[in-house]
């Protein structure tokens, strides 16, 4: 008598979570559908809008037509050649994109181009003069800076601003001023050694 009492309270407060959890689902779905929506809408319905956009990169002057969405690196590398700059992540966590915006780094991946009327980009192609490499660019391959490459630009520029900004005093700050960077082939010990070469 006891057990199928005790049977019955379980089967109403299972049937009452069921139920519960039912109508907290039903009540939230208007909301997720809106929400599914409204991010439908701005991934693949924003407007195009096409800007005019004048600035320098590595000392030429550029006049464009650009699209407002237009990341700098996808400028650099789709609009004007210039694959120096690579696309790693493309989400600001592995600094293959690194360039400099009126002299300081910056992640071209998360840089929109239309914030950059009148400024002056440097790039990987612009660092060397003619034919002489910058001393950065020497001091990584004198000091073996590099594996497969596919960061080494990135890497350069992070280590050019780095020196100018004086975050050399030591290893260990070179490390950290550097950890934006990241090397799939681990080249850091090179890339460190080539930085303290430059800095001194
Ligand atoms: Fe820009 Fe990775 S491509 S941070
Ligand atoms: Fe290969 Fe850095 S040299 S990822």
């Amino acid at each position: 008598m006891n057990n199928q009492h005790d049977s019955t309270k379980t089967y109403s407060r299972r049937f009452f979570i069921k139920a519960s959890s039912a109508f907290t689902a039903l009540a939230f779905i208007p909301q997720t559908v809106k929400a599914f929506c409204h991010d439908v809408k701005e991934t693949f319905f924003v407007k195009k809008e096409i800007i005019p956009l004048s600035l320098k990169i590595n000392g030429k002057d550029y006049a464009l037509n650009t699209d407002s969405r237009t990341t700098l690196l996808d400028l650099l590398r789709e609009n004007l050649n210039l694959t120096g700059t690579k696309k790693g992540c493309d989400h600001g966590q592995c600094g293959a994109c690194t360039v400099h915006v009126d002299g300081k780094r910056v992640l071209s991946c998360l840089t929109l181009s239309a914030t950059l009327p009148n400024k002056e980009v440097t790039t990987i192609e612009g660092l060397a003069n003619g034919d002489n490499l910058h001393p950065m660019q020497e001091a990584f391959l004198e000091h073996d800076g590099y594996q497969c490459g596919y960061c080494t630009s990135g890497q350069i520029m992070s280590a050019v601003a780095c020196v100018n900004e004086g975050r050399t005093t030591s290893t260990e700050e070179i490390k950290e001023f550097m950890s934006g960077n990241i090397c799939r082939c681990g080249a850091y010990n090179g890339i460190t050694n080539a930085i303290k070469s430059v800095a001194k």
